[in-house]
């Protein structure tokens, strides 16, 4: 196909020889198949802020922590400068984050590079090696729902454990691919990769990571929930933000699905608060007992 303009410059560096199709236009972005050398790929384009939603950019700009003071600044007055910095942290955070991941053993796209507001990555594809669907088109077993998410738990406690929140994780930004054997193995099975990250964040330093952590895990709960019952009534969400909480997640960490408030988790203001609630009335008791 013809090469939409946003691409232009990636041709012209060498970094995309072709442009084989259009997957997807979603929310956020444009998706294209294309080729390098004798590799097909994924290029996504971001759409301006402009063209996004306003919960996101709000999400993000109360979210992002920025360690250049003069963009912090910059973004801060809303100036054009502001605005530049704005969007080149959204787009590099998805990239930041995939690299992160990758790192961590996350089963993500591997990110090859981010030029001009375009980010190339690994095509994700199904047994055919056509562009893998979404857990939204597919539908389970109660047996393969079981193991599917038990995987994907597992994923999300590797992301906590290497400081990342997904934060939009749910059936339609999780791929099921068609991954290779492993040793052993002769043919390779499917499993699910975790796509579309420019909104994660920093789980020691968000003020909404407990909330985005909780609702990715019901999240992936309610979707495998419909294929296996069971899974309804887990509390993985709760479970898992609690041992994080207490120091004591680790990838290996065994987890229960039932979760059970321990002191830990006492909303210590909510205790203080109480205190004080008996201590005023306990005053107005004695006081109007002296005053009668
Ligand atoms: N690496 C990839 N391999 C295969 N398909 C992909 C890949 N990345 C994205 N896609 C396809 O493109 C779609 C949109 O990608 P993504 O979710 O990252 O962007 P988005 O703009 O946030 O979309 P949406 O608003 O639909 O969530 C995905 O649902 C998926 O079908
Ligand atoms: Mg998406």
């Amino acid at each position: 196909m013809k090469a939409p303009p946003r691409l232009q410059s990636l041709i012209e560096e060498g970094l995309i020889d072709t442009v084989v199709r259009q997957l997807m236009s979603g929310k956020e972005a444009m998706v294209y198949v294309v080729r390098c050398g004798d590799e097909t790929r994924c290029a996504k384009i971001y759409k301006e802020a402009n063209n996004r939603s306003f919960r996101q950019a709000v999400d993000y700009t109360e979210n992002r922590k920025v360690k250049n003071s003069r963009s912090a600044r910059a973004m801060a007055k809303g100036s054009k400068f502001g605005r530049q910095e704005q969007e080149a942290a959204w787009q590099s955070a998805e990239v930041d984050a995939l690299y992160r991941l990758a790192a961590a053993g996350v089963r993500v796209p591997q990110p090859y590079n981010f030029h001009d507001g375009v980010l190339l990555m690994e095509l994700v594809t199904d047994a055919h090696g056509d562009a893998a669907p979404r857990l939204n088109d597919v539908s389970f077993t109660p047996e393969d729902a079981r193991t599917h998410h038990a995987t994907l738990v597992a994923e999300v406690v590797r992301m906590l454990c290497a400081g990342v929140v997904h934060g939009d994780l749910s059936e339609f930004n999780i791929l099921l691919a068609h991954l290779p054997g492993t040793e052993g193995e002769e043919v390779g099975h499917d499993g699910p990769v975790i796509i579309d990250l420019p909104q994660a964040v920093d789980a020691a330093g968000n003020n909404h990571a407990q909330r985005m952590l909780l609702r990715d895990v019901a999240n992936l709960r309610d979707f495998f929930g419909q294929f296996a019952p069971e899974l309804r009534t887990t509390q993985y969400g709760p479970e898992i933000w609690s041992l994080y909480q207490s120091g004591l997640l680790s990838n290996e960490t065994p987890l229960t699905g039932i979760y059970a408030p321990t002191h830990a988790d006492v909303d210590m203001q909510a205790v203080l608060r109480e205190i004080d609630d008996a201590r005023d009335e306990d005053a107005a008791r004695r006081l109007r007992m002296a005053a009668g």
